[in-house]
């Protein structure tokens, strides 16, 4: 048994599990158009077979631009070693061999991370799914798709012998996902397949972190896809070794759900509702409140000033404090874009209206708590100041500090 010391193992990249946009440069490899990663978990007796046949079809199809990237979990029967030696008759074969890392999603993007490709492809090791396939597949991207997916849900698609149970396994885990992440999910007909492949450009600097089997969602749910093609096949069955799915696979899959879906809302939320901005507004009314007071007692106390004028001069003095305090800080960053004094004398006009509408509104609101739901009137007041301050944040970000004058 002679292993070609002239042709070592592939380096396991470490750090983020992030592609590069561009090849690595360490890497002394000639870059490809095609770079397909084949994860291996005791794949030894199929590791020649798919070996022979993924090289006879793409050197067909892609002489010497592309390249096979086997990414073995240092299986104990030793499949990297035997695809080692296979690399002596496969100038296009690499192999990986991880030591400390585990699992198949970050096998392939660990691969991914040592590749030189354009397009980045997975397919399993263990020949249930059929390599010409793969031609499609590159067919698709070529037309322009970002990524190109096996799937066993549409037309020419199938799976040739599952039980009820496993179908209604897989097709649970589906509807499942749709119902958790459906702008994710709903995208792909089949979002469980291992069969695909992608642009690197789509995936490059996307912070993965995959959890379990499926790595296709990791792509959906964190690259930046634009167009999706899919292409059916048919699952075949499995002739040698065995599945390493467990129902710990399930799980995994469930938590990756829900990992995925918390990220999409916290960003979702943070786009809709800028919260520290709100705050600094809060911040500033309360600083009106002090100011309206200050004023009032100066307006009763030292001149003498009518009540009801009183009331709307210290008023208006809070709306002018809370307006300067809220065009330097609170909504600093949208005033400086519209420089002057004729923008900002417009902004103060309608930051003057929204602050009237707004003490109509809460007027509106304590009576109709009150008299119509038996709100504790000063409850009433309370929740009436809650609901307009959303509002009058809502309204003044919208209207009085939209950037109106779009300069180039
Ligand atoms: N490197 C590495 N590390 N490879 C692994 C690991 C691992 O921890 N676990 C599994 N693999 C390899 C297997 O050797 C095989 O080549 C491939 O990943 C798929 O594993 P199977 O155990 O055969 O999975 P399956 O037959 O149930 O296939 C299901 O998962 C596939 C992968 O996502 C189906 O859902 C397929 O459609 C899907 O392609
Ligand atoms: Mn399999």
């Amino acid at each position: 048994m002679s292993i070609n010391l002239s042709r070592p193992l592939l380096a396991v990249p470490s750090g983020v599990l992030q592609v590069p946009p561009v090849p690595d440069a360490a890497l002394t490899t000639r870059p490809v158009y095609f770079s397909l990663v084949v994860p291996t978990y005791n794949e030894g007796k199929n590791i020649r077979q798919i070996v022979q046949i993924l090289s006879r079809l793409l050197d067909q199809a892609l002489p010497n631009d592309y390249e096979l990237i086997v990414v073995d979990d240092n299986s104990p029967d030793r499949t990297w070693e035997l695809a080692q030696q296979l690399m002596a008759d496969y100038p296009q074969l690499r192999v990986m061999r991880r030591q400390t890392e585990r699992g198949l999603s970050t096998a392939v993007i660990r691969g991914w991370q040592a590749a030189t490709g354009q397009v980045l492809g997975v397919i399993d090791g263990d020949l249930q799914h059929p390599p010409e396939v793969l031609i499609e597949l590159l067919n698709t991207i070529e037309h322009g798709a970002d990524l190109a997916v096996g799937s066993r849900h549409i037309e020419g698609g199938g799976t040739s012998d599952w039980g009820l149970v496993r179908r209604m396994l897989s097709r649970g885990a589906q509807l499942l996902g749709l119902m958790i992440l459906p702008r994710v999910i709903g995208r792909v007909s089949d979002p469980m397949s291992g069969y695909f492949m992608v642009r690197r450009a789509a995936i490059a600097e996307c912070l993965m972190n995959p959890l379990g089997y499926k790595i296709l969602i990791e792509v959906l749910g964190r690259g930046n896809v634009e167009e999706v093609a899919e292409v059916g096949y048919v699952f075949q069955e499995r002739q040698e070794g065995e599945s390493k799915v467990t129902w710990r696979q399930y799980v995994e899959y469930l938590m990756h759900l829900a990992k995925l879906r918390s990220r999409g809302r916290i960003t979702r939320l943070r786009e809709r509702f800028p919260i520290a901005r709100f705050l600094r507004f809060g911040l500033v009314g309360l600083s009106g409140v002090f100011v309206d007071f200050a004023v009032f007692y100066l307006l009763r106390t030292q001149l003498g000033l009518p009540i009801a004028r009183s009331t709307i001069l210290s008023a208006e003095v809070a709306v002018v404090n809370n307006f300067l305090w809220n065009d330097l800080w609170t909504f600093g960053d949208i005033a400086r874009q519209q420089p002057g004094k004729r923008q900002r004398l417009r902004r103060f006009f309608k930051f003057n209206l929204v602050c009237l509408a707004g003490i109509i509104l809460q007027a509106l609101l304590v009576s109709l708590l009150h008299d119509a739901f038996g709100v504790n009137e000063f409850a009433a007041k309370l929740g009436a100041i809650a609901i307009v301050t959303f509002w009058n944040f809502w309204i003044n970000l919208k209207l009085s500090w939209r950037v109106t004058d779009v300069r180039k």
